[in-house]
């Protein structure tokens, strides 16, 4: 019996891509717009990569630190030296939208009666922005931040906060990322576990395999009601 969904923040319930696409579609943006796809594919891989070597070598910044730091590794990439692109795109992350199919899918997990969590590499700060600002901020009853525990996914620390905050063994508990790494991890643990493949990319070898697999999460309701 599943009690409680657990998303995964970034790339799951917030389109991370959204920033450089809003900011390329600004006024002033042309020299770069064409390529907003490939800044921010590097913003996000070095924003992983970052949050990775830092858990390994127990060298703990929170993920805005490494966030600014993934974009400016990424702008340098583009050739581009531009504060004030840098600070528009940072100000945009810290706003991301949700998905369009997210509040549905979070009204109809409340009609069932689960109990809705995010646990997210994100720091305390970047959650409450980004579910204000996607106007999700009644939804879920914790916002499970790495910062409790000084270290990044996929490190066991980040995944026991489900237990210890909801008091669920990990088989009550839907674990949902987008990330197949994320998805990995928290299915290794032994959470229920959902992986988001949104860009239907292959299986990320490695231990632990996702029970479940969706395109997006428009029927996480009707998946998880026949569980
Ligand atoms: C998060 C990253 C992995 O939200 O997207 O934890």
């Amino acid at each position: 019996m599943i009690d409680a969904c657990v998303f995964d923040a970034y790339g799951t319930l917030f389109d991370v891509g959204a920033a450089a696409r809003t900011a390329a579609a600004e006024p002033g943006s042309a020299r770069w717009a064409g390529r907003w796809p490939q800044i921010a594919a590097d913003w996000r891989r070095k924003q992983l990569e970052y949050s990775w070597l830092r858990a390994v070598a127990g060298d703990h910044c929170d993920f805005w630190q490494v966030t600014q730091e993934a974009l400016d590794w990424a702008l340098e990439a583009a050739g581009l030296d531009d504060p004030a692109l840098r600070d528009r795109l940072l100000a945009l992350y810290w706003e991301l939208s949700a998905f369009p199919e997210v509040p549905a899918m979070l009204d109809a997990l409340a009609a069932q009666g689960r109990r809705l969590a995010i646990l997210s590499n994100g720091s305390p700060g970047m959650l409450s922005g980004a579910v204000g600002s996607a106007g999700l901020d009644t939804r879920f009853e914790a916002l499970l931040s790495v910062e409790s525990v000084g270290v990044f996914k996929p490190a066991r620390a980040v995944y026991d906060l489900v237990g210890a905050t909801l008091h669920l063994p990990p088989d009550q508990v839907l674990f949902v990322s987008s990330n197949g790494w994320d998805a990995a991890a928290g299915a290794a643990y032994g959470f229920v576990t959902v992986w988001v493949n949104r860009e239907g990319a292959p299986l990320d070898r490695l231990p632990g395999r996702p029970a479940h697999v969706l395109r997006d999460l428009a029927a996480l309701p009707d998946l998880i009601g026949v569980l």
